[in-house]
């Protein structure tokens, strides 16, 4: 990233409790981003209502991403934090987007086939659409750098194909928006199960969220999957030893990794040990996080606040590339 003005923007949907797949994937990033780019960040309340239609949590659920995203570092006065669904923008370039979206990449889309599998009786158009959604989000602010975890890697380069073709058609508006994780590889918080990935609402219980009480962290992570132990030295890590170990380079100091990497070569490794250490760290990351959220949640007023300066900051940004969209795309008929 070189140019000082460089345009940052990214989403979370809340749809649950913001867990560390969350903060290693996205937050913690925002938190650097904000210091030197223009940022946005963003509640994704629209793409929620693709799998969870009702709404009666859905406010409780974004004054929760928003404390969260505040208690993780993000300052409201740096970065625009918003809910989308304040920007009305959003949805008439989502419009315009979709005659440029076919219906076979769609289709083949891995979100879009994983989330029809797990609700086959609402397979409705926006789920079908939402990666558009999603490239209307991060170019109605012309973003050049979007971080996110590796999940959303495809959406991604939806997104950039999206903006090649209304390039093409209608003239160059748009740069070409890419993942962003610093040069490094995407991040994926794996579970504590040992199968896929943290997430807000698969395997609660394999899940570690911010919001979690100090006990339910240590339950949780002594609950994870371990077996007797290496046999042999330098036997390869089965997948769920190395997500423990994985979890632990997040949170753990360098010390304790590489005495318990080192037990481990030897075998001499004790599980119960190198979980019990695990659990302690995670409380000493999460608790803090978990306490100054649970202070900003409580103050709904500042939760206002902070949503309509975002809103007003996300707003200036859509309205002035909405003119030159409406202009490319031929729609404006008083000149
Ligand atoms: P969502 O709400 O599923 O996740 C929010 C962010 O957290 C990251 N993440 C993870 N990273 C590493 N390991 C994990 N286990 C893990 N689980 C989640 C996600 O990659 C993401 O960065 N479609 C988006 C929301 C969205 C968006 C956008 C993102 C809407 N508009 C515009 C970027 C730009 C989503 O569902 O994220």
């Amino acid at each position: 990233m070189n140019s000082e003005k460089a345009i940052v923007m990214s989403g979370i949907r809340p749809t649950g409790y913001l867990h560390l797949g969350n903060y290693f994937g996205a937050m913690r990033n925002y938190v650097k981003l904000q210091e030197s780019y223009t940022c946005y960040f963003m509640v994704a309340d629209l793409h929620a209502l693709t799998t969870h239609p009702d709404t009666k949590e859905l406010k409780e659920n974004v004054h929760r991403v928003i404390a969260e995203n505040i208690a993780c570092g993000i300052d409201p006065e740096k970065a625009a934090l918003y809910c989308q669904s304040h920007i009305r923008e959003t949805s008439e370039l989502y419009l315009y987007l979709n005659m440029l979206a076919y219906l076979g990449e769609l289709e083949k889309t891995t979100t879009f086939k994983d989330k029809a599998r797990l609700q086959p009786d609402n397979i409705n158009a926006g789920l079908l659409t939402y990666p558009v959604l999603q490239a209307a989000d991060i170019i109605l602010h012309r973003a050049t750098w979007v971080p996110v975890g590796k999940d959303q890697e495809q959406h991604l380069e939806m997104s950039r194909n999206f903006v090649k073709r209304f390039n093409h058609r209608y003239g160059e508006i748009f740069p070409e928006p890419m993942a962003y994780n610093f040069g490094e590889d995407l991040v994926k918080v794996p579970s504590l199960d040992g199968t896929g990935k943290m997430s807000k609402s698969e395997n609660q219980l394999a899940t570690l969220y911010l919001a979690d009480s100090d006990e339910l962290i240590r339950k949780k992570v002594m609950k994870a999957k371990t077996d007797a132990g290496p046999a042999a030295p330098d036997t390869p890590k089965p997948d769920y030893i190395e997500n423990i170990f994985q979890l632990m380079r997040l949170v753990s100091n360098p010390e304790a990794i590489r005495f318990f990497e080192e037990a481990y070569q030897q075998c001499t490794i004790r599980y119960g040990d190198l979980k019990k250490q695990l659990a302690e760290d995670m409380v000493t990351f999460i608790s803090p996080i978990r306490e100054k959220a649970e202070n900003i949640r409580n103050d709904k007023k500042y939760l206002d606040e902070v949503m309509s300066m975002g809103a007003e900051k996300a707003r200036k940004s859509a309205v002035a590339t909405m003119e030159l969209v409406r202009e490319a795309m031929g729609l404006v008929y008083s000149k």
